[in-house]
Formats: structure tokens, C-alpha cells, sequence
């Protein structure tokens, strides 16, 4: 065996080695893609969610909140609003109250508009939001408070 380490040596491992991780990548890909039904919580979609997102949409929330990450960063993530805000047991009424009080004109606090939504509305927006906070998102956001 030769002791230099020639050209054709180093273009073998090259290719060799942009071909085995170019492989585990879509083994990767392929893995993540069969976990999405199981991780986006569709079974658990119902009319309600959708009306909710139809809500969240005509309303522009994300004009200024962040959804999952994407979205504005002028007001707070609502991806997991429903476990910082009473979970199970309370976060409805949460919302409801949170929704009618609006702005609460605290100085020096950045204002939320009213915007006037129906009981239905604020029920379905819950729902979607609740739906929302479901979708295992491998715990992120990190922080219950972001
Ligand atoms: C003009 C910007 C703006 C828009 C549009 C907006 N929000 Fe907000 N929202 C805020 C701000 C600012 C806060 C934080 C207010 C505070 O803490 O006093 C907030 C807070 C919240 C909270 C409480 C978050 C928490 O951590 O307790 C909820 C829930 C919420 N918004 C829901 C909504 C929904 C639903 C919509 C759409 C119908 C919406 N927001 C649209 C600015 C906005």
C-alpha cells in the first residue's frame, strides 16, 4: 500500500462521504415526514379550530403576535398561551375576559386593540389556540413565558 495520500484518494472520500450524508439526510427527511401526522395533532382538528383560524386570520393577530415561531414580535407568543394561561381548566374563561378587556391602557404597556369578536368567536379562537399549543413541536418554544 502506498503511504502518500494521493488525489484520487482525497476525491474518494469526498464523494464517498457527500454521498453516505447526502443518504442519511433523506433518511432523515423521510423519518420526519412519516412522524407528521402523529406530530401536527390533525386528529384532533374540528370545525370549531378551523372557524377559530378563519378568525385568527380575518383579524390579522399575527400582524403582531408570533404563531409557532413565525408571525410579528411586537406582542407575545401565543403558541403555548393556553398552558401559560390556565390550561385545561381556565384558559377559556381566560380569553374571553382577556378579549373584553382590551386595550387596557396601562401606561408604558404596549396596547392590544379591540376588536369586538362574538362569544362564538372568542370560543373558537380558544379552541384553535388550545389545538395550536397540542402540536408537538419537540417543546418548543423553549420558555412558557415567550
Ligand atoms: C396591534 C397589535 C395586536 C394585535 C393585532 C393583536 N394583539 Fe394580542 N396582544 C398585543 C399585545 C401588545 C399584547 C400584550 C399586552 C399586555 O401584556 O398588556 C397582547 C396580548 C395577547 C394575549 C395575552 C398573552 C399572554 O401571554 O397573556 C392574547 C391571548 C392575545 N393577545 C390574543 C390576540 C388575538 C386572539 C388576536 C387577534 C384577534 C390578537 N391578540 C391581536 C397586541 C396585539
Amino acid at each position: 500500500m502506498s503511504e502518500t495520500f494521493t488525489k484520487g484518494m482525497a476525491r474518494n472520500i469526498y464523494f464517498g462521504g457527500s454521498v453516505f450524508f447526502f443518504l442519511v439526510f433523506l433518511a432523515l427527511t423521510y423519518h420526519t415526514e412519516q412522524t407528521f401526522p402523529e406530530r401536527s395533532n390533525e386528529s384532533e382538528m374540528n370545525e370549531s379550530v378551523a372557524r377559530g383560524k378563519l378568525v385568527w386570520e380575518q383579524n390579522n393577530c399575527i400582524g403582531c403576535h408570533s404563531l409557532l415561531g413565525e408571525g410579528a414580535y411586537f406582542a407575545p407568543e401565543l403558541g403555548n398561551v393556553f398552558e401559560r394561561r390556565g390550561g385545561e381548566a381556565s384558559f377559556k374563561p381566560f380569553l374571553h375576559a382577556w378579549m373584553k378587556a382590551q386595550p387596557l391602557g396601562v401606561p408604558g404597556r404596549r396596547a392590544m386593540p379591540q376588536f369586538n369578536l362574538s362569544e362564538q368567536e372568542v370560543d373558537d379562537m380558544a379552541e384553535f389556540l388550545m389545538w395550536t399549543s397540542k402540536i408537538d413541536t419537540n417543546d418548543w418554544p423553549p420558555n412558557k413565558e415567550g
